[in-house]
């Protein structure tokens, strides 16, 4: 390999391909002439060695544990901001100012009702819908509302989009859970801040007063920070390849929602509160231990390993602490399941073969047991991962609008059916 070239030997003959530096972070080799060259593609199932695009947006170091919005650490932005500057930050690249903030802020409050009639479109699911499910065809249906922000190529209309889908989520979500638990829908309160104003639309009641409690408000706002975005992972390449072939905003957010759902991704944190349930008791824990390192029992950790961390999830760690808090403001004591996820933890963290894995807890194990107290079921921790990834999604697909040297994302594959045969009329077939 010479300095900044990669040299790449097949039968016989040498290509050069030039080798990318990023600010931070390993190299890349500019694979993208090799076909027009060799004649043949790279391979790499799960894209474990591939950079499927540059991005200014987030940084992971997952040896270190590192995680960067536009280059803040993950801790200083939980610590210290609030959901929607970072969302701002994720979007425009830097921290508002005071009067940057005041206008992203009343911007996004402006678009926090939905259209009327879409009230109705919930009404067509069956009451015991997967939330999620609510959420992938309700945030796909957008585009039947909003004809006015469906137009890639206008950049007003995609700010437009992207304040209308940051702010209408909290709604729609909300919305999911009271139709799922058969109550009235609760219209957003736009003197309530992001978080204050989800939590008031998912648990107020038209007959009686619900005040927000700000400890349980800064915690959620907290847990949206930390899902805001994780750079390149399943949803958001989703969210990228559907834009890619120019569909509008709302179809590929929709599309990613329907990514995130899979318990490998998003829908981890509902199936690791389901594993702590099922665990039950400390006692039962060497049980699950054997059979996640059992190589004939389809069972894993939920909550464990990343494809990317190789040590502990920085967000994790926030996560935990954020655990702490919520169940002591709550006056919860005792929580079974937080016995378990943190003997869980210990032992895990000191067994062989998690350690050798370096496989350590991700976001999704504390953050059910927080969302539990909070008062969501299991089946709305999804959403509220959609809720809060909904940014990230759509900073990643602007970025790859408006990027001039934007293609349609097309992967290749290595064949390996039948070489071509002829068609056998149906008599003839065995
Ligand atoms: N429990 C037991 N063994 C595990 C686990 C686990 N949770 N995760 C990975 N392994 C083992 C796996 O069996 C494999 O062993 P071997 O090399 O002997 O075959 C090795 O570790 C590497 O695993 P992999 O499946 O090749 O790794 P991956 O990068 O493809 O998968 C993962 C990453 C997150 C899908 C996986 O660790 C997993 O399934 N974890 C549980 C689900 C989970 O918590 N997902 C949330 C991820 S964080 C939030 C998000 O991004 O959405």
């Amino acid at each position: 390999m010479a300095d900044n070239k990669a040299e790449f030997q097949a039968g016989g003959v040498s290509h050069n391909f030039n080798i990318k530096d990023g600010a931070i972070g390993p190299s890349v080799v500019d694979i993208s002439s090799l076909y027009k060259n060799s004649g043949m593609f790279t391979y790499d199932p799960g894209f474990t060695s591939t950079a499927s695009c540059e991005s200014k947006i987030t940084y992971i170091d997952g040896d270190q544990g590192t995680l960067l919005y536009r280059g803040f650490p993950i801790e200083q932005l939980a610590d210290h901001g609030d959901f929607l500057e970072t969302c701002y930050l994720l979007l425009y690249g830097e921290l508002p100012n005071k009067v940057e903030k005041d206008d992203f802020v009343n911007r996004v409050t402006y678009h926090t009702m939905i259209h009327e009639q879409m009230s109705r479109f919930f009404s067509g699911f069956r009451r015991d819908a997967h939330p999620m499910a609510i959420m992938v065809g309700t945030v796909g249906a957008l585009s039947a509302f909003y004809h006015d922000s469906t137009d890639i190529a206008d950049p007003h209309q995609r700010m437009i989009a992207s304040l209308r889908m940051i702010a209408k989520m909290p709604t729609i979500a909300a919305m999911a859970y009271k139709y799922h638990i058969g109550q009235p829908f609760v219209y957003p309160r736009n003197d309530l801040d992001y978080a204050s104003n989800f939590l008031h639309m998912c648990f107020a009641v038209p007959c009686e007063e619900y005040k927000v409690n700000p400890v349980l408000a800064r915690a959620m706002d907290r847990i949206f920070i930390l899902h805001a975005d994780h750079e390149q992972n399943a949803s958001t390449s989703t969210v990228r390849l559907a834009g890619s072939s120019g569909a509008n905003p709302f179809a590929c957010i929709a599309a990613g929602i329907a990514c995130l759902w899979g318990p490998a991704h998003g829908g981890a944190n509902e199936a690791a509160l389901n594993m702590l349930s099922e665990i039950g008791s400390v006692d039962r824990i060497p049980e699950y231990i054997a059979r996640a390192k059992d190589k004939n029992d389809p069972f894993r950790l939920m909550g464990f390993g990343h494809r990317v961390y190789k040590n502990y999830d920085p967000r994790a760690r926030i996560m935990q602490k954020t655990t702490h808090e919520v169940l002591g403001e709550l006056g919860i004591k005792d929580d079974p399941l937080l016995d378990v996820a943190m003997e869980l933890e210990k032992i895990a963290r000191s067994d062989e073969y998690f350690v050798e894995k370096k496989l350590y807890p991700n976001i999704d194990f504390y953050s059910g047991i927080t969302l539990r107290a909070l008062g969501f079921p299991t089946n709305m921790f999804t959403v509220l991962f959609a809720l809060a990834r909904t940014v990230g999604w759509i900073a990643q697909w602007k970025e790859m609008v408006e990027d001039p040297s934007q293609r349609i994302g097309r992967p290749r594959q290595l064949y390996t059916g039948y070489p071509e045969r002829d068609y056998t009329p149906i008599d003839q077939r065995r």
